[in-house]
């Protein structure tokens, strides 16, 4: 005689359905897009199938029909252009650069739609990488200080939430300060708090030509050897005045999504990033793996493993196949 039979809870749609403990909403959804000068632009990313860098006319149209899907967020990432590339970065605060003409244009055209922005020197820096760079080292400090007028140049465009992605020392608490010193009360902060030095980035670096032009950048990501040092960072950027704090990537990480957790105040989210995008593609195409079900089982065991949100390339199938 058996007291307990764990099949009883699982024979049935009905009875799984209603004794699932994670299920995903279009409300966890961040939808990562990549946008590019010009008119009626869409080049889709070689490494990214099915995904686009567009022109900002084009990005609008993507935005309204996110949007009338039930996604609530996108998370802007730009390509410059060669010419506006330099070594200390001042394109990123252009207040007519590509960034912030795109702000102004998706807040005027779907106001009710979160707009985040990736705030890095990366596709701004002639090096490619995320910091300004001297001697061959990127410098924290001088960095920070392009970082913070990166992010009161977002904010005056009207982005709802800044994220910095760049894994500089102290500069969540720099931003806050600026952010509340120029009144922009409002404005949130999306730390990249653990943000590893991570193959999983290589599709994303061509999608915005933005890899690095010497060395990598494991003196400011972090070593994906280390756990405990993703929770001193989360917790650093939350006593700074992050509002949400993000692991990056997901899938590789889900352990230190569910560490940090279990620790901080704040919401989480997590980076579904490029390169795990690229592998479901990939092994799709192949015809080894079924596409729509490596898509939710992804996602489902990010969003158990902690995370309140995730930024997914796959925000908008996963809607679809919720649906
Ligand atoms: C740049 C940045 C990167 C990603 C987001 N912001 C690349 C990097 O750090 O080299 C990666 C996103 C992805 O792979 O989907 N600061």
């Amino acid at each position: 005689m058996l007291i307990r039979r764990n099949r009883i809870l699982r024979q049935s749609p009905s009875i799984r359905s209603l004794v699932a403990e994670t299920t995903l909403s279009p409300n966890d959804f961040i939808a990562p897009l990549f946008i590019d000068e010009g008119e009626n632009i869409s080049f889709e990313i070689p490494s990214m199938p099915n995904y686009y860098r567009r022109s900002i006319d084009l990005t609008i149209k993507e935005v309204k029909g996110l949007y009338s899907l039930g996604i609530k967020s996108i998370l802007l990432f730009i390509k410059a252009r060669d010419e506006v590339k330099d070594n200390t970065g001042k394109e990123a605060w252009n207040d007519d650069g590509l960034m912030q003409r795109s702000i102004k244009a998706i807040k005027n055209a779907v106001p009710e739609m979160l707009v985040m922005t990736d705030v890095a020197l990366d596709p701004y820096s002639s090096y490619g990488h995320d910091g300004i760079v001297k001697d061959g080292e990127i410098v924290n400090d001088e960095t920070v200080e392009a970082l913070v007028k990166m992010s009161l140049s977002h904010a005056k465009a009207g982005a709802d939430f800044v994220a910095p992605s760049d894994m500089m020392d102290g500069r969540i608490g720099a931003i806050r300060k600026a952010l509340e010193e120029n009144n922009f009360t409002k404005t949130g902060i999306m730390a990249y708090s653990a943000k590893y030095a991570s193959c999983f980035y290589g599709p994303f670096r061509d999608a915005l030509d933005s890899a690095p032009g010497f060395g990598d950048k494991k003196t400011y990501q972090m070593d994906y050897a280390n756990r405990i040092e993703a929770i001193k960072e989360a917790l650093a950027d939350e006593e700074e005045g992050a509002d949400i704090v993000m692991i990056k990537p997901a899938m590789a990480y889900l352990d230190i999504i569910r560490e940090v957790k279990n620790r901080v105040g704040v919401p989480v989210s997590a980076y579904n990033v490029s390169g795990e995008y690229a592998m479901i593609k990939a092994t799709a195409k192949m015809g080894w793996v079924n596409e729509d079900k490596a898509i939710i089982e992804s996602l489902t065991s990010i969003k158990r493993a902690g995370a309140d949100l995730i930024a997914t390339y796959f925000a908008k199938d996963a809607v679809k196949l919720l649906s």
